[in-house]
């Protein structure tokens, strides 16, 4: 299950998103925002977080205007790794590295057809397992 969250910014995309995960036959919980109107990022990413971090959702994408508000609130959150990913090289990079359970994404930074790309590439790749990126993740979490 795959926990996604945008506020007025993301909304779109977001809608892109379901579609493409609906036709991937990826199992999704939309946690908002369910309109375009105003409102508040930080909502939205703590709700995906918290999804992720209570093991209801495997990953968590969370869109905003330019995926910065998301990506530092979600990593507010103790055991999140929230990843700001503009293309698909970052993308691999940090699934296979940082374990990142979390991917950000400005709506006003990419286009769709560059964004789904880059939610293929995350979903798809997985974590390396290596001794040395365990390592530094704990560090991280320490
Ligand atoms: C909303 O206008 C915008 O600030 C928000 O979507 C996001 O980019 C914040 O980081």
């Amino acid at each position: 299950m795959i926990g996604i969250g945008s506020d007025h910014g993301g909304f779109e995309l977001k809608k892109e998103l379901m579609e493409h995960l609906k036709e991937r036959k990826i199992d999704y919980k939309d946690f908002g925002s369910y309109s375009k109107e105003s409102c508040d990022y930080p909502v939205y990413a703590r709700k995906v977080a918290q999804a992720v971090l209570n093991k209801d959702c495997e990953l968590g994408i969370l869109i905003c205007g330019t995926g910065i508000g998301v990506s530092i609130a979600a990593n507010k959150m103790r055991g999140i790794r929230a990843a700001l990913c503009h293309d698909c090289f970052s993308a691999e990079a940090t699934k296979a590295h940082n374990n990142a359970n979390i991917l950000a994404m400005g709506a006003r930074v990419v286009g769709p057809g560059l964004a789904l790309k880059i939610v293929d590439t995350f979903l798809d790749t997985p974590f390396s397992n290596d001794e040395r990126h365990i390592r530094r993740i704990n560090l991280i979490e320490e």
